[in-house]
C-alpha cells in the first residue's frame, strides 16, 4: 500500500504552528531585517541571510553558486529596494522603539508610528494578519509567542510592549498568584518577556496592554488581580481604565479595558486620557465627556457602496422573527438598525462577518445593509490608505479583532509624554 496521506486520517490544523513556523520564521526575518533600521538589525541576520541562500538556491535561472557571502550580499541589496513602498513605513527620526505583540492588522503599530515610534518586532500567527500586516509595513510578523523560536528574535533594549493579549483564566486558586501561577497562559508569555530584559540588564520602561471590558470582573476580579501582582513582582506599577471609543471621535460604543504599567524605579505615575474634543486636544476629567468630539454614522458611511451589501429579503425575515423570539423571552438580542444620523453603532466583533445582526445601516425603501469592509475599517478609525484583505470574511473578522487607532494613538502618545 502506498504511503500517500489521506487527509481525512490527520486534523492537519493540529500541526499548523509547525508546519508554518519554520518557514514563516525565515520570511519574519528577512522582512523584519529589512524594515528595522540598523541598530535593531543584528538579531534577523542569521537567519535572513539563511532565507535569501534557500530562496536564491531555488531559482534554476541562477547559475552561479549561492554562499553565504552572495546572499549577504543579495540582503544588503535589499535594504535599498524601494520598489515595495508601503503604506505605513518606519519613522525616520523615532523617539522611542516597541514590540508589537498579538499584533493582528497592526492597530498598534499604526498608532505607536504616528506618535514617532518605531515597531522593532512583531509576533502573530494567523496567516491572513500576517498577509494584511505585510502589504501595509513590509514586515511579517514572527509566529507564536509562546515559542522559544519566536521569543529568541526579540530585540534588547526597547522601550515599550504592546499587545493585546486574549483573556484566559489563572489556575491554582487559593493562594497569592505570581509570575510562575501564570504559566501555560498567554499573559505568562508577556511576562515572561518583561523577565528576561529584566535580567539581561535591559528593562522594558512600559507595558501597553488592551483587553476586553469583561476582564475586570473576570473570575471575580482575579485575573486582573494576578496580572497586577505579577506586573509589581516584576518591578511595575500598574494603572488600569476602561475607555470608550466614541470619545475619541469615532461613531462607534467600543468598551474596552487598558492597562499601562511602568516600572516602579521610574517613580511615574500615569493619567489616562478618558477621550479628545473637537481640537483633538485630550480630556483628562470623566467629568468633560460632554465635550468629547462629537461624530455621526454618517461619518464613517460610503457614498456609494456596492448592492451586495443591502441584505436579502430572506436574511431580514429570520432577523425579524429571531428578534422577535428574543423580544417574547424577555431579552434585548436581536439584530441592530441604525439610522446614519446616529452617533454611535454597537461594537463591531469578529462574527460580523456572519450575518451583519450586530450593526445594520437602515436604507430608505429597501432591506438594511451590511456596513462595507471600508467602512468596518473607518469605523475603527483606520487611515484610508490601509490595505485591506481581499477576502471579505477575513477583512470583517481582522477589524472586529482590531483595536481603535484612535484610542491607542491617544494613549501611546499620553505615554510617551508621561513615562518615557
Ligand atoms: C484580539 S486580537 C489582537 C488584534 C490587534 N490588537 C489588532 O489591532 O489588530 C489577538 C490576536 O492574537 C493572536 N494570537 C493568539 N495567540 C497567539 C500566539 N500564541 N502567538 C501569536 N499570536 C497569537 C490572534 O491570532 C489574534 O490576532
Amino acid at each position: 500500500m502506498s504511503d500517500v496521506i489521506n487527509s481525512d486520517l490527520i486534523n492537519v490544523s493540529l500541526f499548523k504552528t509547525k508546519l508554518v513556523e519554520p518557514e514563516s520564521n525565515g520570511r519574519a526575518c528577512y522582512t523584519h531585517y529589512a524594515q528595522s533600521s540598523e541598530n535593531n538589525r543584528k538579531v534577523f541576520k542569521k537567519e535572513a541571510v539563511k532565507f535569501v541562500k534557500k530562496t536564491l538556491q531555488n531559482q534554476n535561472y541562477i547559475q552561479t553558486e549561492i554562499t553565504n557571502v552572495v546572499a549577504e550580499d543579495a540582503l544588503q541589496y535589499s535594504l535599498f529596494d524601494n520598489s515595495k513602498e508601503v503604506p505605513f513605513p518606519k519613522p525616520e527620526n523615532p523617539d522611542f522603539e516597541f514590540i508589537d505583540l498579538f499584533a493582528g492588522i497592526g492597530g498598534f503599530r499604526i498608532s505607536g508610528q504616528d506618535v514617532n515610534g518605531e515597531c522593532v518586532f512583531s509576533s502573530e500567527w494567523d496567516e491572513p494578519a500576517k498577509n494584511t500586516y505585510f502589504n501595509n509595513f513590509g514586515k511579517i510578523p514572527f509566529g507564536d509567542i509562546t515559542k522559544e523560536e519566536t521569543k529568541k528574535f526579540i530585540p534588547h533594549g526597547f522601550d515599550v510592549l504592546c499587545g493585546g493579549f486574549p483573556c484566559q483564566p489563572f489556575s491554582n486558586a487559593g493562594h497569592r498568584k505570581g509570575f510562575e501561577d501564570t504559566r501555560g497562559t498567554l499573559f505568562f508569555d508577556v511576562a515572561d518577556i518583561l523577565d528576561r530584559n529584566i535580567k539581561n540588564g535591559t528593562p522594558i520602561k512600559v507595558v501597553f496592554l488592551e483587553n476586553v471590558k469583561g476582564l475586570k470582573n473576570h473570575d471575580k476580579g482575579n485575573t486582573l488581580k494576578t496580572i497586577i501582582n505579577v506586573l509589581k513582582e516584576l518591578g511595575y506599577e500598574t494603572s488600569y481604565e476602561i475607555l470608550n471609543s466614541k470619545n475619541f471621535g469615532l461613531p462607534q460604543n467600543r468598551e474596552r479595558i487598558f492597562i499601562v504599567a511602568s516600572l516602579i524605579e521610574n517613580k511615574k505615575t500615569f493619567r489616562f486620557p478618558y477621550g479628545i474634543d473637537e481640537n483633538n486636544d485630550v480630556i483628562f476629567d470623566k467629568e468633560n465627556l460632554n465635550k468629547a468630539k462629537k461624530t455621526q454614522i454618517n461619518d464613517i458611511l460610503e457614498s456609494y457602496p456596492e448592492e451586495k451589501y443591502t441584505i436579502s429579503d430572506k436574511l431580514y425575515a429570520g432577523h425579524i422573527r429571531r428578534k422577535k423570539e428574543h423580544l417574547e423571552k424577555g431579552n434585548g438580542f436581536g439584530f441592530s438598525l441604525f439610522h446614519r444620523d446616529s452617533t454611535h453603532t454597537n461594537t463591531i466583533s469578529a462574527r460580523y462577518y456572519k450575518d451583519g445582526s450586530e450593526i445594520l445601516i437602515s436604507q430608505e425603501g429597501k432591506n438594511p445593509r451590511k456596513l462595507t469592509p471600508r467602512e468596518a475599517a473607518n469605523l475603527q478609525g483606520y487611515d484610508k490608505k490601509f490595505i485591506i484583505h481581499s477576502s471579505n470574511v477575513q477583512a470583517y473578522k481582522q477589524f472586529g479583532n482590531s483595536v481603535s487607532v484612535p484610542v491607542i494613538r491617544t494613549i501611546f502618545n499620553e505615554i510617551k509624554r508621561q513615562l518615557l
